[in-house]
């Protein structure tokens, strides 16, 4: 789909920014661009829309070369998304989303109709569309940032650290969002970043460059697993090479399956009496096809055991990993969360199993075992006391 044939970019100045550069991405591939500071990352990401020109070398867009093409029809095609995802401020929320259908001449319908789309495909009400982001708290405009990327249907989007300056918390989200949307939609994503953790969270393949040329393309497991030589190294970092296995399982592998689950329609007794038999203090509700719905705790039930109510009028929000996404992403929820457990859903969010705390505990402690080196897990234990996690199933119920 992108390809890059023996690339060079000399600046006028002299600087060889890009040098000799062979690349080919497939279509719907999440491409990442990491590399030390220098390195030509941007330079070789701004080629692919001819925001710069290559000095020599062929760049080709689905077996074309672009330079045959007129560059701002080419640049239409492409999105492209540069550090932080600043919001409009005096726009609404509509218009800020579709800034670039509107560039492109598409009509009002047809942009208000994407708008909703990609609204409800990150959660949030179609009516924040006539808001200002003033309006909204911080996530809900980052999470408007990526839409808006998403937004002109492009089949390619160009990302320049677009997460660089957010808090973890924030960035591990986004990143969640981005990955799944990217998917969904089939898009092709040319991202780059200096941090390694996003890279080896987002990418399919992963670029690394260094003074203008690229070291290793692979996917991220197999540069964990054969690093190309001792620069990478250095930038995988030893902790990582190190926790490599344990990092690169996905929750899918160690989630426990047939979380017990109840429907919205139950009854608060009839809850209890399933937390009992079974020995849990937290329920997932789920509707007649297994999609969940939301989390009733012991702690909701007690709160509202005297008023006549469903399961479904106060069960709560709850948070969730993607099937396929790393046990490391899911343990920093758990931990920063402070969640005792978490579900894994499927792509269509139905309830596939659960991590509890224990799952991941065992495999933390199975890597020091191999491991002198703490430093990471040290963290972990420290935050998940073993009495919390021994005495949860077993927290008893008042009558
Ligand atoms: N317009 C320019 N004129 C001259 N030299 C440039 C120009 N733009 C970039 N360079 C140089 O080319 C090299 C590659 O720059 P580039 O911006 O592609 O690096 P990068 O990998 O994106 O770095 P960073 O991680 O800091 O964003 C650097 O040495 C930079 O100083
Ligand atoms: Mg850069």
């Amino acid at each position: 789909m992108i390809e890059f044939k023996n690339v060079t970019k000399l600046y006028p100045n002299g600087k060889k920014a890009v040098d000799d550069i062979s690349l080919s991405f497939d279509k719907g591939e999440f491409i990442v661009f990491i590399g030390t500071s220098g390195s030509g990352k941007t330079t070789s990401m701004r080629m692919i829309n001819r925001m710069l020109e290559p000095t020599s070398g062929q760049i080709l867009i689905n077996g074309k070369d672009i330079q045959e093409q007129n560059a701002v029809e080419l640049r239409r095609k492409i999105g492209y998304v540069i550090q932080q995802i600043g919001l409009m401020p005096h726009m609404t929320i509509l218009q800020n989303i579709v800034l670039v259908p509107k560039l492109l001449g598409w009509s009002e319908d047809k942009q208000k109709e994407i708008a909703k789309e990609l609204i409800a495909r990150v959660d949030l009400p179609v009516d924040f569309l006539d808001r200002y982001p003033s309006e909204l708290s911080g996530g809900q405009q980052q999470r408007i940032g990526v839409i808006r990327a998403l937004a002109a249907d492009q089949d390619i989007i160009l990302m320049d650290e677009p997460f660089g300056a957010l808090d973890p918390i924030t960035r591990d989200a986004l990143q969640e969002l981005l990955k799944h949307l990217q998917q969904e939609l089939g898009k092709t994503v040319v991202f780059v970043t200096h941090d390694m953790d996003e890279a080896l969270k987002l990418a399919d393949r992963i670029v690394i460059m260094a003074e203008g040329k690229v070291v290793q393309f692979d996917t991220p497991d197999n540069i964990l697993k054969n690093p190309a030589n001792e620069f990478v190294e250095s930038f995988i970092g030893e902790e990582r090479l190190t926790q490599a296995q344990t990092n690169l399982k996905t929750v899918d592998q160690i989630m426990l399956r047939k979380p017990v689950t109840m429907s919205p329609d139950q009854s608060l007794g009839e809850a209890i009496k399933v937390m009992r038999s079974r020995r849990v203090d937290n329920l997932f509700i789920t509707d007649e096809n297994d999609k969940l719905l939301g989390l009733l705790a012991v702690e909701g039930i007690e709160k509202n055991r005297r008023r006549n109510v469903t399961i479904g009028d106060i069960m709560e929000e709850v948070m969730f990993v993607r099937e396929g996404a790393l046990v490391r992403d899911a343990l920093q929820r758990i931990l920063i969360l402070g969640y005792k457990n978490i579900p894994v859903v499927d792509h269509n969010d139905h309830l596939m199993g659960l991590i509890t705390r224990a799952s991941i505990v065992d495999m933390v402690y199975d890597s020091i075992w191999q491991d002198t080196d703490f430093g990471e897990i040290d963290d972990v234990i420290e935050s998940t006391s073993v009495a919390e996690i021994e005495m949860a199933p077993e927290k008893e119920l008042i009558e």
